[in-house]
């Protein structure tokens, strides 16, 4: 089931995600709708609080981007733990689905190293680099209520201010489901 995709401005996008166990309800469900969702909008990652859920739970499919030192890295993240992050940063244009119609430079460390588990509950630590490390940066920042847009320049953030309004007010062109914050 393809799930709205909530819009900049509702206040769920700025909560922590909480933990949880396997014994959430409707996990797999939710993961699947989830997919279903990021594929339909041809995003390439999708966090929980992005359909209202403020949990730690994210999915990626970096594979689009085309890493010739990853192909293909497709993968669910739950209770995720950013323990270290290292390496050159590099910058690039990033999107998110939930700012639709806004791209921009964003700087981001080139390596980490996670802990998560899997749709299974199986508990991963791994070293990930590039666009990888890239898009599982910016799906982190959901879980802690942080936006790409948060990390420009006050310059950039001035200069694209009266585009976030109008996203929150559902002003936009998109040609997937969102949910838009009340206008009251
Ligand atoms: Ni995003």
């Amino acid at each position: 089931m393809i799930l709205p995709i909530v819009a900049y401005g509702d206040p769920v996008l700025r909560k922590k995600g909480a933990e949880i166990t396997k014994d959430y309800p409707e996990l797999k469900e939710l993961i699947d709708n989830m997919w279903e969702t990021m594929y339909e909008s041809n995003g390439v990652g999708l966090a929980a609080p992005q359909i209202g859920k403020s949990i730690n739970l994210f999915v990626i499919d970096a594979t689009p981007m085309q890493d010739p030192n990853y192909g293909e890295f497709k993968k669910v993240f739950i209770n995720v733990e950013i323990i270290e992050e290292f390496g050159e940063k590099w910058e690039y244009e990033e999107g998110c689905l939930s700012i639709p119609n806004v791209r921009d430079n964003v700087k981001r460390y080139s390596d980490l190293v996670i802990r998560y588990m899997d749709e299974n509950f199986v508990e991963h630590e791994e070293e990930i680099s590039g666009m990888p490390a890239r898009v599982i940066q910016h799906e982190f920042d959901h879980i802690k209520g942080v936006l790409f847009v948060d990390h420009l320049s006050e310059l950039k953030k001035r200069l694209i201010k009266s585009k976030l309004i109008n996203i929150s007010k559902g002003n936009v062109d998109v040609d997937y489901r969102m949910r838009f914050p009340s206008t009251r």
